[in-house]
């Protein structure tokens, strides 16, 4: 998991890996160091959308720091403007990704997402409580087993044998994409975490219903794209 502690502007740090496979011999850790400090690891700009600083605000007060990381979370804005329908989250926390999701949101669509831990749904719920477009749900994911198939898919409630491709392949409709963030780049095949083959990315990115990448959203972290064919 790529989760991190706030800096002192109450945001999260990033935690960098201080060598990529974008680096090569020749430029030295200390321009690598440098280059982060001048713009980070990618171009972005430094504002964020209004609702995510809201979902920050009650992710701070509710003392929680396992939310999505920027850079997945402008990932999530971007694929969610090209998406109709209903969009769903596992696994809400405070609503991070929900909100990144809802800035990317157009008309006429909408998003469910469902938090397990009450205490988290709820503060959730105050950042939506005035947006028809969003809905959240106190609930095990499971729930919305009967409120599917979803144009966009947020794989996000942290418990990997729960999502494989089988488990979740009905609740994509025919071009639904299915999102999963946390993953550390490798540019092995296949690929290994902790010294072990990674089997949920490697069935995600070969399942032949799907069509499938792994994005490098910064240096030390990559998820996962797959549309139903
Ligand atoms: C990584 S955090 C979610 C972060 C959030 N998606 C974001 O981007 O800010 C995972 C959350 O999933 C929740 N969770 C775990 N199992 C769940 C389940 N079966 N159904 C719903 N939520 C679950 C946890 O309580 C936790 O808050």
């Amino acid at each position: 998991m790529v989760r991190g502690a706030y800096d002192e502007v109450g945001l999260r740090v990033r935690h960098f890996r201080r060598v990529s496979h974008h680096e090569t011999a020749d430029q030295p850790l200390e321009s690598s160091e440098h280059r982060d400090r001048l713009c980070g690891p990618m171009s972005a700009p430094p504002e964020l959308p209004e609702i995510v600083s809201r979902a920050f605000d009650v992710c701070r007060r509710a003392g929680y720091v396992a939310f999505c990381r920027n850079e997945t979370g402008r990932l999530l804005a971007a694929l969610a403007a090209t998406r109709g329908g209903t969009m769903a989250e596992f696994g809400t926390g405070c609503g991070v990704g929900t909100a990144w999701l809802r800035s990317g949101v157009r008309n006429g669509a909408r998003i469910l997402t469902a938090e397990l831990d009450e205490r988290l749904a709820v503060a959730a719920q105050q950042i939506f409580v005035e947006d028809d477009k969003v809905e959240v749900l106190a609930a095990d994911w499971s729930v919305l087993r009967d409120r599917g198939p979803f144009s966009l898919l947020f794989l996000d409630s942290g418990t990997p044998s729960e999502v494989g491709v089988d488990m979740i392949i009905d609740l994509v409709e025919p071009g639904g994409i299915v999102v999963l963030d946390d993953f550390a780049p490798c540019e092995s095949w296949p690929p290994i975490t902790y010294g072990r083959v990674d089997t949920l990315r490697e069935e995600w990115l070969t399942d032949e219903r799907f069509t499938a990448v792994e994005v490098m959203v910064a240096p030390d972290a990559s998820a996962l794209i797959a549309t139903r064919r």
